[in-house]
């Protein structure tokens, strides 16, 4: 779209033509112009509307400030002498310090050199970089298909978005360059942070928070938000390149039913075409597409087919000849005039451009017909970054699109490819199913992405130092705004030792996308590919997984609602606890669940930072307060916590999220402080929870030397739960409680290690259950 703003000012910066605009008292825009005028302003990335206003003020004041505004309490001042800018707010909170010449022109783009402090942090860029807070290094942002990835190198979903929490105060600013070109941000210097464009015109958008949790709210109130995804997505997925024929898609299928692995979702990757062809089915693999798709749905299994961009040259072949009959909706070399011709699966091909609203409907409708009228559950977009066989392995800069119309050169709008195409999927699954919740899986992304999709890490190895790494990509793609992701399981490439797959999995299942994935040249890698054992620690967690749903859909819905991440560093939950600010091999699901995930061979035990408060382990109930502490992780018992004082709603095991209505649910309550939880249900599948259909129950409460007081608040909302009864369990007293109490009378209980255990009527009014320590 093209932005608005409350107030723009035309200005110059040195000697660069450019405006500044006010979203609002947090969020302005700062446009410079690298050449002799500013460049037309359109964004893939942006959806947010100037709304309401508050009272602006434009003033030349001093010799030296030509330019001091004011939006409400911010203020933004530009020098006279060269082009410095300052950003203020209050008396004293100085934001953004670009004293002269706070911008200047390198080479053809531009360039903001910032004051920083040595000890502020670093995080975002998306996919971006080898660590997971990002000062000392230089991060070029550049979307890359590279199946040999170095973690210092392009990766796939790299975006321009940098969060910078400064030390003095704990506050933090975001800055977004709204370049889908190639982008720089060196913060290689303490003091200077840089941030450029190669090419083109600097636009920075800059965002003011008190908090992390406050900035990653703004950041997805300027670019969107993740939708509720639907139940069947947040279960454990199973994918392979690729599961050919249809009879072994049954076999694996049938596997996982009879050896009691749950599994909602099966992948069929490129193989299920004909020749490569987007939109087709070869028929010896697959003769009846839509009879196996219903038969594994009746099983529970929704089948998630991948899209590639390429379209295979092949006169013969409907969707070629539909789009070459279109002028232009094939991205165009503008050397030549005639649509670009790249190499991928199928061989010579032409590549859709998704930034135009036809191609779009008509891939969409393309994409309903094929593949969703069949009973295709979910769509998975790949090679969008877009790769090429041949070199530039990407597109060349003459390549160019519609692009708002402004056509320019793909080097301009590089970043966009993966996202407008992830864009072209989520609309077609809107309109060909209107009440139903789209799942779109991409590989690459630009800011915004997660309006339209899930980002999975792409081609990770299978080797110790890739899994550690996929785990910081997921913090820092959670604090770019995306939330839903994940890695490949295992990895995708080479072949997993069993105690690396075990291990991979321990920690996999709490991630927000669960799924194994493997390349095609290597061993199976179903959880039962690496013999007993393993297959029996693949079972618990994915069994952990499925019990944990109600308390990890809630975060979903949170996360959908404010851009919280789903996976969490820890100094996103404590940000003033110095001890969590460089953690990256642990995360934190929600706020009530820490895991520590056991990323090294051989490894039994490690050291676990608990921060906050104390902590409550999954397997033992060992209590760990406050501070660094060794845990023993055998295999098969990965060191996995509940918040002290957490009430954690749970369902019983079941082999997919939809196999039948669950009656007796658990409210899982960890001793000791104030209680807290929610749950927040809805029918897990359509859009109807827009209009109230939903449920939201808040769960409070104190627990103490004298005993437990927990409160389940009255239901809000419409939604009519199947839960009949809640099944209480309270981890944390010292001895057998004297008594319990429900609704004020005294109730039976259980004492089964060390858990004291209730069976309590669900009530739509709530109830308050005591129980004396
Ligand atoms: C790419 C994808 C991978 C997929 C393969 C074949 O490498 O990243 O997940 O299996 O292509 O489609």
């Amino acid at each position: 779209m093209r932005p608005t703003f409350h107030h723009i000012v035309e200005t110059m910066l040195g000697d660069h033509p450019a405006r500044v605009g006010f979203l609002d008292e947090s969020i302005l825009c700062i446009h410079v112009a690298a050449g002799a005028e500013l460049e037309e302003y359109v964004s893939y990335a942006v959806i947010a509307q100037p709304q309401g206003g508050a009272p602006f003020t434009h003033d030349a004041v001093s010799e030296e400030f030509i330019h001091e505004m004011t939006y409400g309490g911010t203020k933004l001042r530009i020098n006279r002498r060269g082009a410095g800018i300052w950003i203020s707010s209050g008396e004293s909170i100085e934001w953004f310090q670009a004293p002269a010449p706070g911008v200047t022109k390198v080479g053809e783009g531009i360039e903001f050199r910032m004051m920083s402090q040595p000890a502020d942090r670093y995080y975002g860029l998306g996919e971006a970089g080898e660590t997971f807070e990002k000062s000392g290094y230089k991060h070029t942002l550049w979307n890359t298909d590279d199946p040999h990835h170095h973690p210092r190198q392009n990766f796939y979903a790299q975006i321009p978005w940098l969060v910078r929490v400064r030390e003095s105060d704990g506050r933090c600013v975001g800055l977004f360059l709204d370049n889908p070109g190639r982008s720089m941000f060196d913060i290689r210097v303490g003091d200077e942070l840089r941030v450029s464009t190669e090419k083109g015109d600097a636009i920075l958008w800059v965002l003011m928070a008190d908090s992390i949790a406050e900035l990653l709210e703004r950041w997805t109130h300027l670019t969107g938000r993740m939708e509720r995804p639907p139940m069947w997505a947040l279960g454990y997925h199973q994918c392979r390149w690729s599961y050919f024929p249809e009879s072994r898609v049954r076999g694996i299928a049938a596997e996982f039913r009879a050896r009691k692995i749950p599994c909602d979702a099966l992948y069929l990757d490129i193989d299920y075409m004909d020749g490569y062809r987007v939109f087709t089915w070869d028929a010896e693999r697959f003769p009846n597409p839509a009879g196996l798709i219903g038969d594994l749905a009746r099983d529970g299994f929704r089948t998630v087919t991948i899209v590639d961009p390429g379209v295979k040259i092949d006169p013969e072949y409907s969707v070629f000849a539909e789009f070459s009959a279109h002028r232009n909706w094939f991205c165009v070399d503008g050397e030549k005039g005639t649509p670009f011709q790249g190499q991928v699966w199928p061989g010579e091909v032409y590549y859709p451009d998704f930034t135009r609203a036809d191609v779009r409907a008509r891939w969409g409708e393309m994409q309903a017909e094929t593949l969703l009228d069949l009973g295709v559950a979910g769509i998975w977009n790949d090679m969008n970054e877009p790769a090429n066989f041949d070199p530039p392995k990407t597109f060349p800069s003459h390549v160019v699109q519609g692009d708002f119309g402004l056509k320019r050169p793909h080097e301009r709008i590089h970043q966009i490819y993966g996202h407008t195409m992830a864009q072209t999927s989520y609309e077609g699954i809107r309109a060909a199913r209107p009440d139903a919740r789209p799942f779109v899986i991409t590989r690459s992304a630009y800011a915004g992405v997660q309006r339209f999709s899930m980002v999975w890490t792409g081609d990770n190895q299978s080797i110790w130092s890739n899994m550690a790494f996929d785990l910081a990509l997921n913090l820092n793609m959670g604090l770019s705004g995306i939330a839903f992701v994940g890695c490949d399981i295992g990895g995708f490439t080479c072949d997993p030792t069993p105690e690396l797959y075990a291990r991979w999995i321990e920690w996999g299942v709490f991630q927000p996308f669960v799924r194994t994935h493997a390349a095609h040249d290597t061993p199976n890698q179903e959880p039962w590919a690496f013999g007993p054992e393993v297959e029996s620690i693949a079972r618990t967690m994915i069994e952990w997984r499925m019990r944990l749903l109600p308390y990890i859909y809630t975060v979903f819905a949170e996360a959908a609602a404010t851009g919280a991440p789903v996976n969490r560093a820890l100094m996103y939950e404590y940000p003033d606890d110095r001890d969590a600010r460089y953690v990256a091999d642990q995360f934190m699901l929600g706020q009530d669940m820490m895991i520590a995930p056991v990323l090294t061979p051989r490894t039994a035990r490690r050291m676990v930072y608990f921060p906050g408060t104390a902590w409550r382990q999954l397997w033992t109930e060992a209590h760990f307060p406050q501070g660094w502490h060794i845990v023993e992780a055998p295999l098969g018992r990965p060191p996995v916590f509940f918040r002290a004082g957490a009430v954690v709603p749970m369902h019983p095991v079941r082999q997919h999220t939809s196999d039948g209505d669950v009656a007796e649910w658990t409210l899982a309550v960890f001793a000791v402080g104030e209680l807290s939880g929610v749950l927040v249900e809805d029918d897990g599948a359509t859009q109807q929870w827009r209009s109230g259909v939903e449920a939201i129950t808040r769960f409070g409460g104190v627990w103490n030397h004298h005993g437990m007081v927990l409160q389940i608040g009255p239901r809000e909302g419409s939604f009519v739960t199947t839960r009949k009864r809640w099944r209480i369990e309270m981890h944390g007293f010292e001895d057998r409680p004297h008594h319990i109490q429900v609704g004020g009378k005294p109730v039976a209980f259980t004492w089964e290690n060390r858990v004291a255990i209730i069976l309590v009527e669900d009530h739509i009014e709530g109830v308050e259950v005591v129980a004396e320590a």
